[in-house]
């Protein structure tokens, strides 16, 4: 009989009301300046201090959030959001956000012909072949978020065409309850 000794926790919602929010999100986008550095192949937000959109998305995106909070029985808050663009020839390398706490993506532009979703290691090897595993969410579409453990590597694979991919990426970090006791 199969009995997982650990299960994995990520999630997926669909944004509700998602036309309405997903001008919403492009147009707080187009107030920020996008930067590409030498050492990032796509263009972000990310490293610009000052962002005063975090409040805002987690108001926009609060029923999907309450819906992870209560199925991943946590209470987070939104630490950091910011956009990632591909254009033609862009990509992101393997790379996690933190030791705990979960992050999120939001498909924003995105046309599943031609894009491929992120992809995610498995933590461990498979003890069946001592490879390690890769997978992505299948039949990705704009306005799906998916939520994982910000320690999971993940990466994105390039942008072979011209239609540019949009993200936008979050981190949510958990009131532990010693966070709780001490306020
Ligand atoms: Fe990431």
């Amino acid at each position: 009989m199969k009995t997982p000794l650990f299960e994995y926790p990520s999630f997926r919602y669909e944004i509700q009301d998602w036309e309405f929010k997903k001008k919403a999100l492009l147009g707080k986008m187009r107030e920020e300046k996008l930067k590409r550095t030498s050492f990032q192949k796509f263009e972000t937000d990310r490293q610009q201090d000052g962002k005063s959109y975090i409040n805002y998305f987690s108001e926009l995106l609060r029923p999907e959030l309450i819906k992870f909070c209560k199925e991943a029985q946590v209470t987070c808050s939104m630490t950091d959001a910011w956009f990632v663009r591909y254009q033609r020839g862009d990509n992101q390398l393997i790379h996690n956000h933190r030791g705990w706490g979960f992050s999120g993506i939001i498909y924003l532009e995105y046309d599943p012909k031609v894009h491929t979703p992120t992809y995610f290691v498995a933590p461990w090897q498979d003890p069946r072949t001592d490879t390690t595993n890769v997978v992505c969410p299948a039949d990705v579409k704009e306005g799906d978020m998916i939520i994982f453990p910000s320690y999971t590597l993940h990466y994105v694979n390039l942008n072979e065409t011209r239609k540019r991919r949009t993200v936008l990426s979050f981190d949510l970090l958990p009131q532990t309850p010693e966070h709780r006791r001490n306020k």
